[in-house]
């Protein structure tokens, strides 16, 4: 008999950093290639989850890291941060490892991000999706989101992102 898995979804410490690096970059060769393609994964896994990058955020009070556990394994994670206008959250990361894709984990990080949001007082929270990342879509639209705006984002080094923007109004008993 298989047991319940033990969930839990905690604030991300900073021994968990090279975990947290190896698992984005494992999930983004997994998923990204026929996005992005591989040079912009590396260019892109090298602006966001340099070590000290993470590190440096996780000092700071406008940005929260949440991992999360199976039975004590870090299998993905979800970031945010405050958005640009007042009461906006920003999803910036939400991540599960390929192999726990498809079982409610994103979800439950959603709905963890959100509760966190409506915590801070937003009435908002919102995201930006490569537009080719069919399966995400998925997911935010049936969680709620809906495409607010479509953008192209220069990022450098010839790279752009193809992006929407997905927001999604947050009631305050929201993600209850
Ligand atoms: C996008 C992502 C975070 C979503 O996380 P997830 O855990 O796969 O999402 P969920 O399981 O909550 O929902 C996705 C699917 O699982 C289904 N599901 C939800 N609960 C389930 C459960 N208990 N058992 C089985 N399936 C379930 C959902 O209905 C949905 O299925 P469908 O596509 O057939 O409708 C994850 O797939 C991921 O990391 N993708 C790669 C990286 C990425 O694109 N990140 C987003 C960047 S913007």
């Amino acid at each position: 008999m298989t047991s319940t898995p033990d969930i839990r979804i905690v604030p991300l410490r900073e021994p968990e950093i090279p975990a947290l690096v190896a698992l984005a970059r494992a999930i983004w060769h997994d998923h990204y290639p026929s996005i992005v393609g591989i040079a912009q994964i590396e260019y892109m896994l090298d602006q966001r989850y340099r070590p000290e990058v993470i590190r440096s955020q996780l000092g700071r009070d406008d940005v929260w890291w949440d991992a999360l556990r199976v039975d004590d394994a870090l299998a993905g994670f979800v970031a945010c941060e405050r958005g640009e206008a007042a009461g906006e959250i920003k999803l910036d990361k939400l991540y599960v490892a390929s192999h726990l894709q498809g079982r409610g984990l994103g979800t439950r990080l959603l709905r963890h991000a959100e509760q966190r949001a409506v915590s801070l007082g937003a009435h908002r929270i919102y995201l930006q999706v490569n537009r080719n990342n069919l399966s995400a879509i998925a997911t935010y639209r049936r969680n709620g989101y809906a495409v607010a705006a479509e953008t192209v984002f220069d990022i450098g080094n010839g790279f752009v992102m193809d992006d929407y923007v997905m927001a999604k109004s947050l009631a305050p008993d929201c993600g209850r």
